[in-house]
């Protein structure tokens, strides 16, 4: 998605704006643009479509630079992504502006500008903005009252940052469904749609609420909410390093985050549970009681944090005796719902900014649910303050937009929720103690399956000229081969579907060839003799098959049929040990077929537009 990142300083903040932007290219995006207020006070531009290395390059070509300058990574909504679409956009060569989000109202807004005399270069909804704000400086206010004035007349989502001649002194932006942080420096400051772009020069923030307009000079940051009050915003200090969004060794991000998972899992355990039972701090009183009273759970998420949230439904239904839904957010927003009394609405998201789960949460809170709980893995994103709850997982800033380690963590936060909901109803404390022997040892079994990546690594071979593959799952490895096949189509682009393994019969069974790898996962469980013999189904029509499986449970090896032994796990953990080697084949696959896999095409890591 669209990403922002501006400063304010007495030093050229050229370089500071080409970092930002690099850093958050794991966004996702298609073009990429700067504008800088010169000493002279004059406005300088440079775009490019692709990356921000092209950016970079036409800096390096006619370098410009200044003290005040906003800068942008575009992900196409509106137009396609050319240099004329990509932003900051300018109108009349007096203000610039780079915009995240989608303005609803733009073709009025552009149909009035028109009718004035304001000429339109893009196909944006972002550039009726900035002559809509240039037409209030002409009409004598001030940028921060130019700028109020226009988000007044928006509808839609915002982060703004604006810049104009006129008023040199002063970097405006605004937050309306759109991330945005400020950056706090020593006479300087910045803004950025992630801390992550910033952490070189602060690690001192300010976050903007909804509907915040502030405006920063060297000195000052003054911020006024949606009423337009001036307002005090507390300063937080991160405490991430620059370096924890480093690639460090790995060839990409996404292979430092599979391998980061051991630690990821252990973090989000640790202080939660003692020997073999969950402690009181794990969820904190409120959320311990919350689940004591609640009679049901709804669980709303997007993409991987789906999958999450689809085995976190066997496991409410089958370990707490709980019943349990699971929606996609843009499905579950737009329709009307039945709230059953004492119904726990619970969101899963990495980014905490996911457009759809944040509306969904918004929704929910006027539909009478007992309460609201997060499983986020951003602290201060908008998920967790708007929540009544919250449960952070652990994994720390994940940059490959394909997630892993956010993933694994899910699974660790929701199992931790489920044993502590199971508990509050009636569990026996036998089947506590087992639960959290199985999950206190995944870290070192994960460790085990990070040590057959050679292997994984040759199995790859096998799919790199393949156009289809079907992951096959029963019970919590349906879900399980549902994030497999994501990950494959994600990053290799090779079509992926997962299927429940019983229903191959009844439809997916007509594409199985010897061209259609089949993959599946088999954790020695009540099913795995049920699975085995859809295997045979699948080599009965010549298919190969791929199967991860415990030892005690593996179907004997064939030439079209690679078994590949884990380590022997308790069934309710095993959805966390079987998505590791899924992941490590579709990186090993888009690897060999030398894909961008940490940002694939199309996609982004932090989806903030519908
Ligand atoms: C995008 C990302 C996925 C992620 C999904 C939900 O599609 O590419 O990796 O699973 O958004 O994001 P969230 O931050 O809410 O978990």
């Amino acid at each position: 998605m669209c990403g922002i990142v501006g400063a304010i300083a007495e030093r050229d903040v050229a370089p500071i704006l080409l970092e930002g932007l690099r850093r958050l290219e794991y966004r996702g995006y298609d073009s990429a643009g700067l504008a800088l207020l010169d000493a002279a006070g004059d406005l300088h531009r440079h775009r490019a479509v692709g990356k921000v290395a092209a950016l970079a390059d036409a800096q390096a070509a006619a370098p410009h630079s200044g003290g005040v300058g906003i800068a942008h990574t575009r992900w196409a909504t509106h137009g396609a992504p050319t240099e004329a679409n990509a932003h900051p956009h300018v109108a009349r060569d007096e203000v610039a502006i780079v915009h995240n989000g989608i303005i609803e109202n733009h073709e009025a807004l552009r149909d009035r500008l028109t009718a004035v005399g304001y000429t339109f270069e893009s196909q944006t909804d972002t550039e009726a903005v900035v002559n809509a704000v240039h037409e209030r400086l002409e009409g004598g206010d001030d940028l921060l009252a130019a700028t109020q004035g226009v988000i007044a007349e928006l509808t839609g989502a915002y982060a703004l940052g604006v810049i104009a001649r006129r008023d040199p002194q002063r970097l405006i932006v605004a937050r309306r469904g759109s991330p945005l942080v400020i950056g706090v420096g020593i006479g300087e400051h910045f803004i950025a749609s992630d801390v992550a772009a910033l952490l070189p020069v602060t690690r001192r923030f300010i976050d903007l609420q909804e509907g915040d307009v502030a405006e920063l000079t060297r000195q000052s940051v003054r911020v006024f909410d949606a009423n337009g009050h001036a307002v005090e915003r507390p300063i937080r200090t991160s405490d991430l390093t620059a370096d924890a969004v480093e690639r460090g060794a790995f060839r990409h991000f996404m292979a430092k985050e599979i391998h980061e998972q051991p630690n990821a899992v252990a973090e989000t355990l640790e202080g939660r549970v003692a020997d073999d039972r969950i402690l009181p701090e794990a969820l904190g009183p409120a959320a311990t009681q919350l689940l004591a009273d609640a009679q049901r759970i709804q669980i709303v998420a997007c993409g991987t944090s789906h999958h999450a949230g689809l085995v976190a439904r066997y496991w409410f239904e089958s370990i707490a005796g709980l019943p349990c839904d699971v929606e996609v957010a843009s499905e579950f927003r737009y329709r009307r719902h039945v709230v059953a009394p004492g119904t726990v609405f619970v969101t899963l998201s990495q980014s905490g900014e996911t457009a759809d789960t944040l509306a969904a949460l918004r929704e929910a809170k006027t539909l009478g649910y007992r309460a609201t709980l997060a499983i986020c893995n951003v602290p201060e994103s908008s998920l967790v303050r708007e929540s009544d709850l919250v449960m952070m997982t652990r994994a720390g800033p994940e940059i490959g937009v394909a997630s892993t380690k956010a993933f694994t963590t899910q699974l660790t936060a929701l199992l931790l929720t489920v044993i502590a909901a199971g508990r509050a109803h009636g569990m026996d404390r036998e089947a506590e103690a087992r639960l959290i022997r199985a999950l206190r040892q995944i870290p070192r079994q994960i460790e085990t399956v990070l040590d057959l990546e050679s292997r994984i690594e040759t199995l790859a071979e096998a799919f790199i000229d393949k156009h289809h593959a079907l992951f096959l799952g029963r019970g919590t490895q349906y879900p399980i081969a549902m994030e497999g096949a994501l990950k494959l189509k994600e990053i290799s682009y090779i079509h992926a579907e997962a299927y429940p393994a019983g229903e191959l019969k009844h439809g997916p069974l007509a594409l199985v060839d010897g061209d259609m790898p089949v993959v599946t996962a088999a954790p020695n469980n009540d099913l795995v003799e049920k699975l085995k013999s859809n295997l045979q189904e699948v080599r009965a029509r010549g298919g190969r098959l791929y199967v991860f499986a415990d030892p005690a449970a593996a179907p004997a090896a064939y030439d079209d049929c690679q078994v590949i032994a884990l380590p022997s796990v308790d069934e309710a953990v095993a959805p966390l040990l079987y998505s590791v080697p899924f992941q490590l084949l579709a990186y090993h696959v888009a690897v060999l077929k030398g894909t961008d896999v940490d940002k694939p095409r199309n996609l982004a890591k932090s989806v903030t537009v519908e």
